[in-house]
């Protein structure tokens, strides 16, 4: 299936997508197993890639909640929108639940999280010196790189092809509620003021450490793998996950594009169908669990 494009000509208005706000489901995975070898067809450093992505899941979206929650009070005249943002800290909390059990399996096999105190500084730096709308902003640039690789998962098998089918579920998962609230940042942003310069200054920000966060992770894991792949063979998945069937190169490229341009919407790239597609594919996998998980009640009004 081709991967999604953005329409050259782009509506200087919201465009109108249907939303009801995202609602998180619980997937019934068992990661115990699986994750003590190279989950995703044998192969170690497309293994590694995903556990390095959900090693920095969990601080990430705790930052992305408490970031967007801060916005609550002045969004009292606009209950769709929050609406919308109750049901994105939803969302973000479960997967950020879900990660840590993920990662804390990893821990017990041997892989250390070396960006952890890193991560921890950097988001105490960004608290102390910058505004609300500057962090929102840097929210924003990060939710669409989710929602660009999240569209590239959800589009192309080639994905998570050989993926061991726990893992393959949970990160489908991920991708399709990714999705589902990837313009809820950005239109909290718009809504309060938020404007082009302050949002591109924030999209470099979030290309520039995206890859070396990811980079420096991966190479710990790597190095921390009992099971030792030859450089060799690495460096011929890294260069089929970013250049090959994956196209994930392609899509950060496409994804950077769009996302510098003045006019830009998430929704521009209207990938409901793939979502849907997916959802259709795996209802039986959240057949038992609750509809809808509502936001914490201490979550200010
Ligand atoms: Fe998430
Ligand atoms: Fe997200």
């Amino acid at each position: 299936m081709a991967p999604p494009t953005l329409s050259s000509t782009l509506s200087p208005t919201l465009p109108r997508v249907p939303s009801p706000p995202p609602a998180a489901r619980q997937p019934q995975v068992r990661l115990a197993e699986p994750l003590a070898g190279h989950w995703h067809g044998g192969d170690a450093f497309r293994t590694h890639l995903f556990n390095a992505l959900s090693l920095m899941f969990p601080q990430g979206e705790r930052s992305f909640i408490d970031t967007v929650r801060e916005f609550l009070p002045h969004l009292a005249a606009e209950p769709h929108l929050r609406a919308q943002v109750l049901g994105f800290i939803g969302q973000e909390g479960t997967h950020a639940r879900v990660h840590r059990g993920y990662n804390e399996r990893l821990a017990e096999l041997g892989f250390v999280d070396r960006l952890q105190a890193r991560l921890e500084r950097r988001i105490g730096l960004t608290r102390r010196w910058l505004r609300p709308l500057d962090r929102l902003a840097i929210t924003v640039a990060y939710e669409h790189y989710t929602a660009v690789l999240a569209a590239n998962l959800l589009a192309n098998p080639a994905v998570l092809r050989g993926a061991h089918p726990q893992l393959a579920l949970l990160w489908g998962w991920h991708a399709v509620e990714e999705t589902e609230h990837k313009a809820v940042a950005f239109d909290v942003y718009r809504r309060c003021g938020g404007g082009y310069l302050r949002r591109l200054a924030a999209g470099l920000y979030a290309s520039f450490f995206l890859a070396l966060d990811l980079l420096v992770q991966v190479l710990g894991l790597l190095r921390d793998d009992r099971q030792r792949a030859s450089p060799r063979a690495v460096l011929r998945s890294a260069w089929n996950v970013y250049f090959g069937p994956d196209r994930v190169a392609a899509a950060l490229w496409r994804g950077f594009m769009h996302f510098v341009r003045p006019g830009f919407h998430p929704w521009q790239v209207d990938n409901r169908a793939d979502v849907e597609r997916w959802l259709h594919a795996h209802a039986q996998a959240f057949a038992a669990s609750a509809p809808t998980l509502q936001p914490a009640p201490s979550a200010p009004s």
